[in-house]
Formats: C-alpha cells, structure tokens, sequence
C-alpha cells in the first residue's frame, strides 16, 4: 500500500536526526567535563527520532495487522471508510472497535489513519466514519495535521459523502472536541451530508459509546449485536403501560412509567430535561418453562427520551412498537409495549445528554417533533412550566389526529393555561396532500424568523429520516446556513434525533 510520508512526522524526525547529529559532534569537540552533557543530549535526542519513528509505523500498520484493508471496494456501495485521528491511540482504538463491529454485522469496511486520506479518497468514498480526538488546546491529532493543512484549507465539493463523526475529548478542557467540530463543520461546507449528529465522548464515557453503537446497528441493519460494556443497570419497577393510540394506521405507541425498585433510593430520581434512559431487555418469558433452554446472551440496550421529570414521582417514556421483518416485536420496544408485566423489575440507566439539555438562557423556543420526538419536548415544556418560561411553540406531527394525538388533553391545558403561546399540529393524512412540521415551519417563515430575531432557541426531537433531515433543511433555508450553525454552537438550536 502507498503510503505518503506525513509532513509533521516527517518534519519532526529531521529535526530530530540532525539534533542527534549535532550533538554528536558536540561530543567529539567539547572538554571532557563536558561530555557527559553532551552524552546525554545525544541518547534523548536519538530516542525522540525513534519515538518519532515508531509512531509514524505504528499509523500505518494498524489496518494490516487487523486485517481491515486501507482502501474501500468501490463497487461495494454498502462498504464504509472509518478514518481516525488520535494522540495517544485512544480513537484509534475505538475506530478498530468500529470497523470490527460494522465487519461482524457484514459490511465491507476499510480502515484508515486520517493522515492517509488525500483529496482522491474523499472524492471516491461514499460513507466516512470519523473518529477523532483533540489535543494540545483544541488542536488536531499530529496525524491530522496534514489533512487539516492540506485539505480541510480547500473548497471540495463533497455532496456524494454520508459522514458521521465521533469526537473524543475531555470536557475539562476549554475547547471540548475542538478539531471534531472544525472538522464536522467543514463537511458540513463541502456540502457532504450527515449520517446523524456528531456523538461527543467526555473522558470516554461509555454511555456515549453506547450511543455511537445505536447508530451503528442503524448502519448496518443488525441491531441485536453486544454491547461494548454493560451499562451500569438500577433495579426500576414497570409500573403504567397504556396505549395512545388506538386504532392508529401506525405502529401502536406506549405510554409506560417506572419507578425506582425500592432500595434503589431517591437519588434515582434525579434528571433534567432532555436526558435518556437506557433500558436493559429481557428475552420474552418462556412459553414452556419446564424446556432446556440453552444460557443466552445478554440483550443490548435500548435508549429512549425521558418524558417526564422527577417532580411528576416517576420517570415516563413514550416508545413505538417496533417489529422485525419476521413480524416479531423489537427487542426493546417488545419488551417494554408487551413482554414485561406490570410490577416487574426492569433494568435502566439514566444517561446524562447534555446536548438537548434546556438552552442556557432565559429565551422563547421553539420544540419541533413528530411522533415519539414528542416525549423529549414533553419533558422540557414540563420543565419551562414549573420555571414559568411561557413563550413556547410546539410543532407537533403524527398521522391523524383522530387517533394519533399523543397527550392531546395535556396539550391542550397547556394552550389554554398559556405554557404553550403557540401550537402547530400536522397530521399528514388528515388531507389529500401530505402535510409535515416542515411545510408547517415553511408556512410560518415570518414568525420563526421574528422569534430567532428575538433570541428563540430550537429543540427538535424525533426521527432522524424524514424529519430532522427535512426540517434542518427547511431552518437552513429560513434562516441561513451560518446562522444556523452559529446557534447551534450557542446551544440555541438543539437535535435528539434517531
Ligand atoms: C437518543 C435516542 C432516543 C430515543 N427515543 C425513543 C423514544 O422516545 N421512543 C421510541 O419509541 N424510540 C426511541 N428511540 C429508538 C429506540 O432506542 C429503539 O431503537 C427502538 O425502540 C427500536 O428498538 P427495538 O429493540 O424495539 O427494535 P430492534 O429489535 O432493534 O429492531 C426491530 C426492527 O425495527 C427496525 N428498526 C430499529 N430501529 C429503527 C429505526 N430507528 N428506524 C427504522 N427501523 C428501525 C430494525 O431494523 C428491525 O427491523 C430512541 C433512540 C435514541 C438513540
Ligand atoms: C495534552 C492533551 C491535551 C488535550 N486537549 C484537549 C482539548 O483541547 N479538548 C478536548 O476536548 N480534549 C482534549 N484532550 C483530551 C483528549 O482528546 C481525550 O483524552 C481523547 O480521548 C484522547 O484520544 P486519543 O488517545 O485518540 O488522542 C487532551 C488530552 C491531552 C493528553
């Protein structure tokens, strides 16, 4: 494989090797005293160009000795490039985890530092995962330095590349995931577009990897494979489970709630707005007990927005019922619509998401979702209720109203006790032609304009295809691209999407 040299590495080694050089002939020409000094320049200037070296390799090498292939298939167009940049061999090794999973699942993956991709490699690749670190203060990894240098200086057109980035950092830092952002925001530039939204790693949290594995299993089709680590399950009791939609024409959608087990104590009940439960699922009961039934393995999580808010006294999701080509439930939303009873244990983690948190300020916002999306909304207008922040616009879509207006008495209280200013429903087959929130934002440009003017805040919560890709098109085009990002480096406009 060709492999061109790295300028930063390269330019390190020469300076290193001429160090050792010169410090060599200092040994020769300088008084005996002083040659102890001069030794010891020597060996630490030596090791740091076989330190230099070894790196330089070791980038190299990683593909080979797991046996990924550098380069994609071409003609594969299910293959994927997962490239890395890392400092100290943390990226590295969760690109590697990456790329074995999506290989396990049956894809055709290739492996790469990011130091090797050139211009002809984004202009080929269809899908890029990238798995970056950030060093120093906000810097790229050295082996990103030349793709940053060379590359992300230039306008590529990019609009045949699906990308999604996993940026690793440390939030005691001042700029977390800096390079991971600069590079999402370049992509973005290129017009390259986003498989799903950025996942950000403080310090390696496994709650975060997890999440990245979520989307893996959406990649590759096979969401049943193991999780990377077992999360840190509490003892929670099921304990409502009613039906919101009745005779819907879509898949039927719970209300469940849970409360902590009793020796889980009363810190368990303790979120925000916007945080994510992670469910521990159970295989469905045995219809015969008294069979052999072989010691299976342990399920993977499934995450689900948080609904409520530990003022209500128990902790409230909304989930689809999901079913697998066999016609068989989902493995989480089967477990919690169906399998599980009521005054069962169920196994579940809170997971801190700082990224839909409430925005910082005091400001009007608007909360945009369709089906599901609307229990992350539910909880923060719940939220901006209790704080008396009252200038809220729901945009609200599901399918018809007759039957698929989740929490519409709730809903409608808060129009009439003014929580809500603003309420914009579309039920896309209440008429001939299709109508979603992105019509509905389309229609009421003038005023989403006006709120953004007077600081609104974006939430927008729900599914990732259709939805949040057509109205972070639609926002684009209302209100500008830069604006658009500009808020959400503010923390005004914020995804949960899936
Ligand atoms: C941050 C986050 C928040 C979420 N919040 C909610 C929520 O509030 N309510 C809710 O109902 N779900 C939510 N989900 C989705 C949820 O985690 C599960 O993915 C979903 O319940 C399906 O899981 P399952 O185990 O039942 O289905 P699986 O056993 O994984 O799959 C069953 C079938 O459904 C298909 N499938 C699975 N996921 C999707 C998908 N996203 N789109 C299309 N087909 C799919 C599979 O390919 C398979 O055919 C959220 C996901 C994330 C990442
Ligand atoms: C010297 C040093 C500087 C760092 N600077 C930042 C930073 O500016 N921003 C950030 O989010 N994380 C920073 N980090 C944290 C790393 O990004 C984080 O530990 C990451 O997981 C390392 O991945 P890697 O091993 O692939 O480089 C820094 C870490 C080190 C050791």
């Amino acid at each position: 494989m060709h492999r061109p040299p790295l300028p930063s590495f390269a330019w390190m080694s020469r300076i290193c090797l001429t160090l050792t050089v010169l410090c060599i002939a200092s040994f020769f020409l300088s008084l005996p005293a002083q040659k102890h000094i001069s030794a010891m320049l020597v060996g630490l200037s030596y090791l740091s160009f076989c330190l230099q070296t070894v790196r330089k390799y070791r980038d190299g090498q990683v593909t080979q000795q797991h046996g990924f292939s550098a380069e994609l298939d071409q003609g594969d167009p299910q293959s994927i490039l997962v490239a890395y940049a890392s400092q100290t061999g943390f990226a590295e090794q969760i690109a590697l985890k990456t790329a074995q999973h999506l290989q396990e699942a049956g894809m055709a993956v290739a492996i790469n530092s990011l130091a090797a991709i050139k211009a002809a490699t984004l202009n080929k690749s269809k899908r890029i995962l990238f798995i970056v670190s950030t060093t120093g203060e906000g810097d790229a990894p050295d082996n990103a330095v030349a793709f940053t240098r060379l590359l992300m200086s230039q306008q590529i057109d990019l609009s045949h590349l699906h990308f999604a980035v996993l940026a690793l950092g440390d939030r005691h830092y001042q700029q977390f995931c800096a390079f991971a952002h600069r590079l999402d925001h370049w992509l973005r530039h290129q017009q390259a577009h986003c498989l799903f939204d950025m996942v950000e790693v403080d310090n390696g949290d496994e709650g975060a990897l997890r999440h990245w594995q979520h989307y893996l299993g959406l990649i590759s089709g096979h969401t049943e494979m193991a999780d990377w680590s077992k999360p840190g399950y509490q003892d929670w009791i099921l304990t409502e489970r009613e039906l919101l939609n009745p005779g819907s024409a879509g898949g039927a959608a719970y209300r469940i709630a849970c409360r902590p087990a009793q020796h889980a104590g009363s810190s368990a009940l303790a979120w925000q707005a916007g945080d994510i439960a992670e469910i521990g699922p159970d295989y469905p009961p045995d219809i015969n007990p008294a069979s052999n039934v072989p010691e299976r393995p342990a399920l993977p999580h499934r995450e689900y927005s948080i609904s409520s808010l530990p003022t209500d006294g128990k902790l409230e999701l909304l989930v689809r019922q999901m079913r697998r080509p066999d016609g068989s439930l989902g493995i989480g939303s089967g477990w919690l619509t169906a399998h599980a009873e009521i005054g069962q244990s169920i196994k579940l983690r809170i997971r801190e998401n700082r990224q839909f948190h409430t925005p910082p300020q005091d400001c009007p916002l608007i909360l945009i979702g369709n089906g599901t999306g609307l229990a992350g909304l539910r909880a923060h207008i719940k939220a901006r209720a209790i704080h008396g922040h009252l200038r809220n616009w729901l945009f609200f879509g599901e399918r018809n109203e007759a039957y698929d207006f989740f929490h519409r008495e709730e809903i409608q209280a808060w129009q009439a006790n003014g929580v809500l200013s603003r309420v914009s429903l579309c039920f896309s087959r209440d008429q001939a032609v299709r109508h979603y929130v992105q019509h509905a934002l389309q229609e009421q440009q003038a005023d989403i304009r006006e709120w953004v003017e007077q600081g609104a805040a974006i939430l927008v919560c729900g599914s990732l295809q259709g939805m949040a890709e057509e109205v972070d098109r639609t926002l684009s085009n209302l209100l500008g691209l830069d604006k658009l990002e500009h808020m959400a480096e503010l923390g005004l406009y914020r995804r949960d999407v899936y």
